[in-house]
């Protein structure tokens, strides 16, 4: 079945990168978009750049850290009241932490998992209700190229753990919650080019020489929202489970 629209789309971390192209790509899509950071200043401008949409009450962003239970619930109570359903949850937000392997800080495993891997498995719980009153509810996680391989050019092993945590978390979660009508599927990015990269420019040029055989360029965050856009679509109405990889062949070998 079609889903009404505007569909109501819930996506963390739409405040910069990867984040900030889903926002707009269902924004230009005619959506209604819910979306959030912890850096007041980002989601500032971020209302700024959508200034229309956001009059128009189509975008909703607000300050907030999805690790935090309190905000969760009262994210969730603002989509309830204000659209009375959800159709799109993107788990979008994500960090990079630590570096290297068995020198990684514990702490920093601790953080990462935290927004990695259990925030959006206490997301998908907190919106659970709201997605079973949509007639196509779709959850769609941010994975990574880095989940599916000990890549040299991944420099983080907490990083890399959560992602691969992330993408059996999908598989568990689309089994679980087939019978409520509800899709679960991953989509695996290679270099985006983004803030998260801390302007690393040598690690970039380095992973898109070594890893990305196709345009040999950084991906942009338009081609990740093609592949998101698809997945919410009815296009993709019996993929569950799956994880799409944007990566430019990075994974293949
Ligand atoms: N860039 C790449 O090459 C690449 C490759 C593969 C996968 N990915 C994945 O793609 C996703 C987006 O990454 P990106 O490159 O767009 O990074 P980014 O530019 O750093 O954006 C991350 C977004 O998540 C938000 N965020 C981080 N922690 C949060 C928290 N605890 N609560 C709420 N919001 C939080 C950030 O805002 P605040 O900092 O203000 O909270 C920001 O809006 C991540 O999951 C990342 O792992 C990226």
């Amino acid at each position: 079945m079609n889903p009404d629209r505007p569909r109501v789309v819930c996506i963390s971390g739409g405040t910069s990168g990867i984040g900030a192209g889903l926002v707009g790509a269902f924004l230009v899509a005619g959506d209604r978009v819910r979306t959030f950071g912890r850096d007041p200043a980002k989601v500032a401008s971020l209302s700024e750049r959508w200034a229309e949409a956001t009059g128009a009450g189509d975008l909703t962003a607000s300050a907030g850290d999805v690790t935090d239970g309190d905000f969760r619930s009262r994210l969730v109570a603002d989509i309830a009241q204000r659209h009375g359903r959800l159709d799109v949850l993107v788990n979008n937000a994500g960090v990079i932490l630590g570096q290297g392997d068995i020198e990684e800080p514990v702490e920093a495993w601790r953080a990462t998992l935290e927004t990695n891997l259990i925030a959006p498995f206490a997301l998908i719980q907190a919106c659970l209700e709201l997605l079973e009153r949509s007639p196509d509810p779709v959850v769609v996680n941010i994975s990574s190229a880095c989940a599916q391989h000990p890549f040299a050019t991944c420099t983080s092993g907490s990083y890399s753990a959560s992602k691969a945590g992330l993408d059996m978390l999908t598989r568990r979660l689309a089994m679980g919650l087939a019978p409520r009508g509800i899709r679960v599927n991953c989509v695996a990015p290679g270099v985006v080019e983004s803030p998260m990269w801390g302007g690393a420019g040598d690690l970039i040029e380095t992973t898109v020489t070594h890893r990305h055989l196709l345009g040999q360029r950084a991906i942009e965050p338009r081609d990740i929202a093609e592949a998101v856009l698809f997945l919410a679509s009815p296009g993709a109405r019996l993929i569950t489970g799956a994880t799409l990889n944007v990566d430019a062949g990075y994974t293949l070998g």
